[in-house]
């Protein structure tokens, strides 16, 4: 299975994509700049010691099975649009979290709905969501082994499936079914309320855990 990490030259996509290569999975890292990505796939190939691939995001999204989105909530939508034909015969993974800074804290920044569900009306194929609770740094540091729950939301069936096989094989992660895509609306405002409680705590880079 072939999974390319859109965007996957930045924080998020640092982990991502080195710990689902150490998991076996063939990991493409894909860029608006071909040459960035070739040069972070390197650098992630130098720090995990795993085959990670970089070119466009465009050569990306032809050749995997999963998409990753790992683009900043602001620009991920036109981003969506613009590649709407392509990821339209994919599994397209949101970890999105629309989200701004308020003086000292942190707040969700939709009134209504969820960046997965606004993801799934335009591309036709599967949406899932994943991944919008963890820490970035944190889960880039390949000394560290997260020890997080990850809650998987989405409509079909099969996909939610083959998403929750993906987290379930990364050392440390556990998959939760989260029930249907629209409980991404849940799952996305969790992530400003845990750094403001990191914050106001003085905890750092925490994840979640159900037990
Ligand atoms: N950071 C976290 O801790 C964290 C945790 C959970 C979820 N998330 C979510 O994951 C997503 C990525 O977060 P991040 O912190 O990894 O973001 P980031 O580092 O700021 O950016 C990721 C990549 O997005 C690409 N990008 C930037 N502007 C773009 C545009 N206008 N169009 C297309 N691509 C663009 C860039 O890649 P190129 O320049 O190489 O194209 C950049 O390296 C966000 O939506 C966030 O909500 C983040």
């Amino acid at each position: 299975m072939i999974i390319s990490i859109l965007g996957g030259t930045g924080s998020l996509g640092k982990g991502l994509a080195m710990r689902l290569a150490l998991a076996g999975y063939e990991v493409v890292v894909g860029s608006r700049d071909e040459k960035k990505a070739f040069l972070k796939a390197r650098e992630y190939e130098e720090l995990c010691g795993c085959r990670i691939k970089g070119t466009s995001n465009e050569k990306a999204i032809e050749v995997c099975d999963v998409a990753i989105l790992t683009i900043p909530w602001e620009n991920v939508l036109d981003f969506v649009r613009e590649h709407r034909r392509s990821l339209s015969k994919k599994v397209v993974v949101s970890p999105i979290v629309p989200m701004r800074r308020e003086g000292n804290s942190f707040v969700y920044a939709f009134e209504n709905g969820s960046m997965a569900e606004r993801i799934a009306e335009i591309v036709e194929g599967a949406v899932v969501s994943a991944f919008q609770n963890v820490p970035a740094k944190r889960f880039s540091n390949l000394e560290e082994t997260p020890n997080f729950d990850i809650v998987v939301c989405g409509d079909d069936a099969r996909a939610k499936e083959v998403v929750m096989e993906i987290v379930n094989s990364v050392k440390n992660l556990r998959a939760l079914d989260g029930g249907p895509l629209s409980n991404s609306r849940i799952v996305e405002r969790l992530t400003p309320f845990i750094i403001n409680v990191a914050i106001a705590n003085g905890l750092k880079e925490i994840g979640i855990k159900f037990i």
